[in-house]
């Protein structure tokens, strides 16, 4: 199998091709394809035909599944979730915000997969934003006061009963199910090497409510501050999506966020994070 690693033309990002996930894939290129995930922290394999089952596979090439704690899987797979809105639909977009994915759990998944099912004719472009470019880039002043920064992580605002996806308002196509445990919250350095290369970068996103030891005004004026600087045009890789494409990113050290534009067009994608388990990359 010969595998083709090419950049987009983007800031970050690189799309392979020859390899073919629909049938087990050898441990030399999954090797080769994890070297490419670190360099390039987002993948994207186009024309890709898998059935559920691939799906998993190719996931677990990765590290173990990792649990989706406020969404139903889909009907007859424990594994997989959707992320669906319908051509009518008009509930808020589902994950219109910068953020990494359950940034606000202990260990957060190392990565995420989607996998296109059924893509609008226009928009629903997910976009990506390098988190390691945010870090190299920032301002000496800047870098000197975010690194001394312990940013408090927590689901409240999403996935609380009364959150953006209260059940009693949310009347949207996707599988939600707000719970309690979104009130808990939890810590992570803003500034934090990789787990898997040691780079450093910001973890950050819109799951960080507050900074440890700071006060509210001045932690409201730092997540400004931080939404302004993480998703600079240079840090970012805009995805146009086709049928059959999966994309694989790297939630330590990239941001994402759904955008909208496919009104009158049916969007259906499935999705899978991947646990941060150290035995499959030490
Ligand atoms: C997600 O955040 O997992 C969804 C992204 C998208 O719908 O484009």
């Amino acid at each position: 199998m010969t595998i083709d690693v090419a950049p987009t033309e983007q800031a970050f990002g690189a799309f392979v091709r020859g390899i073919n996930f629909a049938a087990p894939v050898d441990v030399g290129s999954i090797k080769a394809v994890r070297t490419a995930w670190l360099d390039h922290h987002v993948l994207v394999f186009p024309a890709q035909q898998l059935e559920n089952d691939d799906l998993v596979r190719f996931a677990e090439y990765f590290g173990p599944i990792g649990e989706d704690p406020y969404f139903a899987p889909i009907e007859g797979h424990d594994r997989i979730a959707a992320i669906r809105r319908k051509a009518d639909e008009i509930a808020p977009l589902f994950a219109e915000v910068w953020h990494s994915d359950w940034s606000f759990m202990q260990v957060p998944p190392a990565g995420t997969c989607l996998y296109g099912i059924e893509i609008p004719a226009q928009g629903g472009d997910t976009l990506f934003a390098d988190q390691h470019a945010a870090w190299d880039a920032m301002p000496d002043e800047m870098r000197g006061r975010m690194s001394k920064l312990v940013a408090v992580h927590t689901a409240k605002r999403a996935y609380a009963k009364d959150g953006r996806y209260a059940e009693d308002t949310y009347k949207g196509s996707m599988d939600i199910r707000p719970s309690d445990s979104a009130l808990e919250t939890q810590t992570h350095p803003l500034i934090r090497p990789h787990p898997e290369t040691g780079r450093l970068g910001v973890f950050g996103g819109s799951y960080v409510q507050d900074f440890d030891g700071v006060e509210v005004d001045e932690a409201e004026e730092l997540k400004d501050e931080l939404r302004e600087w993480l998703a600079r045009p240079e840090f970012v890789y805009r995805h146009k999506w086709e049928k059959g494409m999966v994309v694989l990113w790297d939630n330590r050290c990239v941001l994402h966020r759904a955008t909208g534009g496919y009104e009158g067009y049916d969007r259906l994608l499935h999705r899978l994070t991947i646990a941060d388990d150290a035995d499959y990359y030490s």
